[in-house]
């Protein structure tokens, strides 16, 4: 299936919600559908371009005056399984927690921290989903796609993603240049499961025993109870990244202010929590008209109804800025502005 439309609204696109158009749209669900459009109409190389999911992590500060492109390649399905492990493919354009629940159905682990995660099973990688201890990296063995500056059809092993903390390859010196279309995930028939975050094993044995499916069962409480759904209140999930400091600058925050959440990061880092540093800034509940920062986690701004991405935008600068002034330490947006 291919779809080209001109003026496309991204209303529905994006979960802020923002009123927004791009001036071109192209869909398409095969791989040689993309190949063909892009090899017969040379054209589209003079446009801006996006590759747009569900817009799960994306604001918009006003139209998008490009080609918005959308992987819908469907289809999630076994590839190959020895006695320890299963290969599973799935297209771009699957959403990204049905692959969850149909790994938890099948008994394979890897991936079932990252339950109710929203978005595309392609831009899973692109910024290295995380959740509760797990991060998709860790479970993806190869990533498919198609190379807009060559033509070509591409392949990336897992150690040439160069996966971090949400990010990657397709994040950094890649940008905008690859279009994934599926991504082969390696799990596990006996996993050990990652317990070790938060409430999970509490939640997780108030079902019965610990499983895959009482984990998942755990996770969507657990995030159904702070993260805002996007159906209901515009947002992008985390609007920041954590910071990662150095171990020194850590501590001495962490002396002065106890009850500053600090994890290790590696031998030299230390990751502290943005929503508790955005929290003690003042911010956590705040309103402006109808963008805010969500009551329950601060880390999280959100859309009332009617705010433009630009008062979102301008927003999150004043959070960044009250937060570098009180704390000396400098928030990096996780969501990607256009
Ligand atoms: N905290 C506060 N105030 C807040 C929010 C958090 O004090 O308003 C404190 C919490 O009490 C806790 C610590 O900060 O001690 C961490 O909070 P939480 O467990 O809610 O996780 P997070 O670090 O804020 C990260 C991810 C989330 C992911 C959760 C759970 C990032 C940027 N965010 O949030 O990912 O769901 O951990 O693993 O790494 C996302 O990327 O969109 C996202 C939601």
């Amino acid at each position: 299936m291919i779809r080209f439309l001109e003026d496309f609204s991204l209303k529905q696109h994006n979960t802020f919600g923002f009123d927004v158009k791009a001036k071109f749209c192209f869909a398409f669900t095969e791989l040689a559908d993309l190949h063909t459009f892009l090899h017969s109409n040379q054209s589209w190389k003079e446009e801006k371009l996006l590759v747009l999911g569900q817009g799960s992590n994306i604001l918009f500060t006003g139209d998008f005056d490009g080609l918005v492109i959308q992987p819908q390649v469907p289809g999630i399905f076994i590839v190959k399984e020895d006695r320890q492990n299963v290969w599973i493919e799935a297209g771009a354009g699957e959403i990204w927690d049905d692959l969850v629940q149909f790994t938890v159905d099948y008994g394979f682990g890897g991936i079932e921290n990252l339950s109710l995660i929203p978005g595309n099973v392609g831009a899973a990688p692109v910024q290295n989903i995380g959740a509760y201890g797990q991060e998709a990296g860790n479970a993806i063995e190869i990533v498919k796609g198609f190379d807009l500056k060559t033509g070509e059809i591409v392949e990336f092993s897992a150690a040439e993603c160069e996966f971090g903390y949400r990010s990657s390859i397709f994040k950094s010196r890649l940008k905008n240049r690859i279009i994934i279309t599926s991504v082969v995930f390696i799990l596990e028939k006996f996993p050990e499961f990652i317990l070790g975050y938060g409430d999970v094993e509490k939640r997780a044995l108030e079902k019965g025993e610990i499983n895959l499916t009482t984990i998942r069962e755990a996770i969507v409480e657990i995030r159904r109870s702070k993260l805002p759904d996007v159906t209901e209140l515009g947002n992008a999930g985390s609007f920041f990244k954590n910071p990662v400091v150095s171990v020194k600058v850590a501590q001495d925050l962490k002396q002065k202010y106890p009850s500053l959440p600090v994890y290790p990061a590696t031998a030299e880092t230390s990751k502290l929590a943005a929503g508790w540093l955005i929290e003690q800034a003042g911010w956590k509940g705040y309103r402006d008209g109808d963008a805010g920062v969500h009551e329950k986690q601060a880390l999280v701004l959100v859309n009332y109804g009617n705010a433009t991405g630009q008062q979102i935008f301008d927003l999150s600068e004043k959070i960044k800025q009250s937060v570098f002034e009180k704390f000396g330490i400098e928030l990096e947006r996780e969501v990607n502005c256009f």
